[in-house]
């Protein structure tokens, strides 16, 4: 029988990119954001320290991220135009290529875990809206009624695009949540949850439950998890296109990130990613001001916000 392979293990996580900057951003709203991706990073790395899967680190890094109100995931998920949470999240296992993925989710506490049951407990990949509500009830995750995700700085976001008209994100905060990890037999998982955008109608999807664009960990080449203007991030397949470049092209993850994070905005997009390798090389890269990120390993963390750190 073959020795499990003995790596480092690593953990990378967001919160979202967006028009983060260093004198716009209030100190308290610093601080805490800056508290929640460490109490992130924590749940995960517990995981990894003890030898634990990548795939349970992504998902308890991004239950954690979901229970914060910081971020459009999850508790503090924005609203729909109709004032309503719709909620889509995905993961995938780069042992097997699994994955699972939910869309227009509403009264899941965790879509996260939603997304894991779908992959793990369904032959399916991807399930919608009431099904994937009736499916999470099914399944026995736990439920949370409107006032869960009732968050006043969510509802003055969208009376504020109300009242200017309907323009997506204009304060360009892509609150979406990921995680993505390596552990210590070198097997990578990715990680991925989000409100979506502000006012968004007509059962629009973007990019996070989309496997391939939101999310993709495969362990010939990365994990990737996305944040941004889903729409570009879809019409560029962001996740499968780093991990394509990575394995194809032998791009370092950097190299990779940085090159599909510059496509997108050849096309007008906004947004970033974070990856990791099966060897343990981790990437951030975006193309706005800022993203909440943090990084952890048997080193130690760090987290950052603006593009200067
Ligand atoms: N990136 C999240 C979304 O566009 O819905």
């Amino acid at each position: 029988m073959p020795t499990p392979r003995s790596v480092p293990w690593k953990l990378v996580v967001h919160g979202g990119a967006g028009a983060m900057k260093r004198d716009s951003v209030p100190l308290e709203e610093d601080r805490s954001a800056r508290a929640a991706l460490h109490a992130a990073l924590d749940a995960g790395a517990a995981i990894l320290a003890a030898g634990g899967s990548a795939l349970d680190a992504v998902e308890q890094a991004a239950r954690s991220l979901e229970d914060d109100p910081h971020f459009n995931a999850g508790r503090g998920s924005v609203f729909t135009f109709e004032g309503k949470n719709e909620m889509d999240a995905s993961i995938m296992d780069g042992r097997d290529r699994n994955a699972g993925a939910v869309s227009g989710v509403s009264a899941t506490r965790n879509p996260i875990s939603l997304a894991r049951r779908v992959m793990e407990q369904s032959p399916h990949v991807l399930l919608s809206r009431e099904g994937a509500d009736q499916y999470s009830i099914d399944q026995n995750l736990d439920q949370a009624g409107p006032e869960h995700f009732a968050i006043p700085e969510r509802r003055r976001q969208l009376e504020e695009l109300r009242a200017h008209g309907n323009e997506f994100d204009a304060a360009l905060k892509y609150g979406t949540i990921g995680a993505v990890a390596v552990d210590c037999e070198g097997h990578v998982a990715a990680a991925t949850s989000t409100g979506g955008l502000t006012g968004k109608r007509w059962g629009r999807i973007g990019d996070t439950p989309l496997i391939g664009s939101g999310t993709y960990a495969d362990d010939r080449a990365a994990a990737v998890s996305a944040t941004g203007a889903g729409e570009f991030f879809i019409r560029a397949a962001v996740a499968h296109e780093i991990c394509a470049r990575i394995r194809m092209c032998g791009e370092t993850a950097r190299e990779a990130a940085d090159r599909v994070i510059d496509d997108v905005g050849s096309l007008g997009g906004r947004g970033g990613v974070i990856v990791v390798t099966p060897a343990g090389e981790a990437a951030f890269a975006f193309n706005t001001p800022g993203m909440y990120r943090g990084i952890a390993s048997a080193e130690g963390a760090m987290v950052a916000i603006y593009d200067d750190e």
